[in-house]
């Protein structure tokens, strides 16, 4: 795991000078999807959301964002979506330089391979159906009609939802409406998957549920970025942690064995309390395999997340 410092006054012997910000797999070759230096966002004049990031994510990489409320992820996503540009700093998402995104130069095309789930589902969906919606996408590719069912029909079937085409998005389950939001994305096929707080106020089993069908996604081979404070999901669907910090930077990089083993560090950026956390509970890190006859997925076994 690479520390970052943000403080210059610590004495911390595990923390690493503040330029080591490249994990194991990110020291290669390949051309990053994501790079960013310095990026800075100001909301109006004065409401700083991120104050500094360096980051680098690679095609095919599992990562989730890891950070208290308010510490900027969702703002982070936004810039990876090229919903805004940095207010300063250097940024370029598939060799784009992100401000022209955002501005509108290829915007359509960039979405294509690009997708943002966000934390909201109400914001997603706004058609009289969840077809229509998973739909909205294709159309605007201007596929055939059997060219846009056969999208639709994949991305439901990917999110286990084709029951749910011809209902109203309105009269969905919480959950339901997170995994329509998710096909939604998914029927434009893009290589890039941006999750913001995918499994906010699920209950256990269909958190459980979710976080298995993230993680098939992600097998697939797209490059995931998920946005959690949610400690009990990052194994399962992450190869990759970024801890963002109240900061607003970046406290720890790592996988995510070693920043859930990293108590001090948990409690600093916000995402365990020392008071609330109880005594000799050890975070839930090994790997869960994906299997469609999963036991937690029975109604009577539900999985302790
Ligand atoms: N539209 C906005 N206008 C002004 N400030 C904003 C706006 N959106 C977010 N902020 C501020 O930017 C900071 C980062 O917000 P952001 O929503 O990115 O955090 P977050 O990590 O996603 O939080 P949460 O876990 O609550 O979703 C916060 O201080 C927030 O108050
Ligand atoms: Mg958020």
């Amino acid at each position: 795991m690479t520390m970052i410092d943000t403080d210059a006054r610590t004495t911390d012997p595990m923390v690493e000078p503040a330029t080591a910000v490249e994990t194991a797999s990110a020291a290669t070759d390949v051309e990053p999807v994501f790079h960013l230096r310095g990026v800075r966002y100001v909301y109006g004049r004065r409401q700083v959301a991120l104050d500094g990031i360096d980051l680098d994510i690679r095609p095919g990489e599992r990562v989730v964002l890891l950070g208290a409320n308010g510490s900027g992820k969702s703002t982070l996503l936004k810039l990876l979506d090229g919903i805004v540009s940095p207010t300063s700093g250097t940024m370029t998402a598939l060799g784009r330089d992100i401000a022209a995104v955002a501005g509108g130069l290829d915007a359509f095309a960039f979405h294509r391979e690009v997708g943002l789930v966000f934390q909201d589902p109400d914001i997603q969906l706004f058609s009289a159906t969840v077809f229509d919606d998973v739909a909205f996408g294709p159309l605007q590719l201007g596929l055939t009609q059997d060219e846009v069912k056969a999208r639709v029909d994949e991305a439901l079937a990917a999110m286990e939802i084709a029951h749910l085409a011809d209902r109203a998005p309105f009269e969905l389950s919480g959950g339901e409406k997170k995994r329509a939001a998710i096909a939604s994305v998914l029927s434009l096929r893009p290589d890039v998957v941006l999750l913001d707080e995918p499994t906010a106020s699920l209950d256990p089993r269909t958190k459980w549920v979710l976080v298995t069908l993230i993680r098939k996604l992600g097998d697939q081979g797209r490059t995931l970025v998920t946005a959690t404070h949610e400690l009990d999901i990052v194994p399962i669907i992450a190869e990759r942690v970024v801890v963002i910090g109240e900061e607003r930077r970046i406290l720890a990089d790592g996988t995510p064995e070693s920043i859930l083993a990293d108590r001090d560090l948990l409690v600093r950026a916000n995402l365990i309390h020392e008071h609330l956390h109880e005594q000799g509970r050890t975070i839930h890190v090994h790997p869960h395999e994906v299997d469609e006859h999963h036991p937690h997925d029975e109604a009577t076994h539900r999985h302790p997340i």
